[in-house]
């Protein structure tokens, strides 16, 4: 694949076979899309996280699919290469597959998305076969499903006990066998990915789960330092863009308040006679 090819979801496949890393990250606007797509990411995930980090929800339930649909136009436009994948957000799939799929399509019709993401194992099998039915792509995701925290207690790490971890390995091979194009692994211990990524064919591609996986994905708010002080343990700062932004506006404020800024730099003139006439 050379740089410049667009990245199909059958690419997926063939990267892990050759052992090629996928990368992925989350974007909600078009210009974090146009610089990572810029920068060379894979796969941009317009996730339902865009409840807590774009729009301060406490949690990602009650994110709509208007509200995926709007910031999912403006990273498809911010798009050359990487491959697009909208999340379907709480309740637009768990209906009914016939529900599903008309949600799912909107986002490729009226968003421009090449794929959509579904949280759940066995119990979204119907809905994740109608989906690949109508020719949908689906990115599944195993492990902490942020929508059904209240069942889980909590955001907590998964599969840890013989049971949870055994219905996993097996949620990802019903899944492949649905017909997915890979699969999320959130929060999950790392051997249990490594695992899960060895027993199936497709992708997997973690956060929170290790270096097992073919691939891994972070909300890129994370990574930036734009999350405050919430940092969970899986993730990596690779800038504090949240300090820079405080220091670059306190600057700001300060200097329209000394009169520093705009300068003569940052303003217009006009020709002398026109203001001789304006002051009479
Ligand atoms: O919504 C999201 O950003 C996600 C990722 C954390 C995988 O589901």
């Amino acid at each position: 694949m050379a740089k410049e090819d667009k990245v199909r979801t059958t690419d997926f496949r063939m990267m892990k076979k050759e052992g090629r890393k996928i990368t992925m990250l989350t974007a909600y606007d078009y210009n974090s899309a146009r610089i990572q797509d810029e920068a060379g990411v894979d796969s941009i995930l317009v996730g339902d996280s865009l409840g807590m980090v774009m729009l301060g929800y406490e949690n990602t339930l009650p994110v709509t699919i208007d509200e995926i649909l709007h910031h999912a136009k403006a990273v498809v436009r911010g798009t050359k290469r990487a491959l697009v994948i909208a999340d379907m957000p709480f309740m637009s799939f768990q209906v009914s597959p016939e529900k599903t799929v008309e949600n799912a399509g909107r986002f490729l019709k009226e968003g421009g998305a090449t794929a959509v993401k579904l949280e759940g194992g066995r119990e979204v099998l119907p809905q994740t076969r109608a989906l690949i039915a109508a020719g949908i792509p689906v990115l599944g995701h195993l492990g902490l499903t942020p929508q059904s925290i209240h069942q889980m207690g909590g955001f907590k790490v998964q599969g840890k006990v013989l049971a949870q971890a055994e219905k996993l390995v097996e949620d990802a091979k019903l899944l492949e066998e649905a017909g997915v194009f890979g699969i999320v692994l959130e929060c999950i211990p790392a051997p249990l990915a490594e695992k899960v990524s060895q027993s199936i064919s497709m992708p997997t591609i973690g956060i929170g789960a290790g270096k097992g996986c073919d691939g891994q994905v972070l909300v890129a708010h994370d990574l930036l330092g734009l999350s405050g002080d919430f940092s969970p343990r899986f993730v990596r700062r690779y800038a504090n863009l949240g300090e820079e932004m405080q220091k670059a506006f306190s600057s700001y404020i300060s200097d329209v308040r000394s009169g520093e800024f705009p300068g003569e730099k940052e303003s217009f003139s006009m020709d002398e006679e026109t203001l001789k006439r304006i002051y009479g």
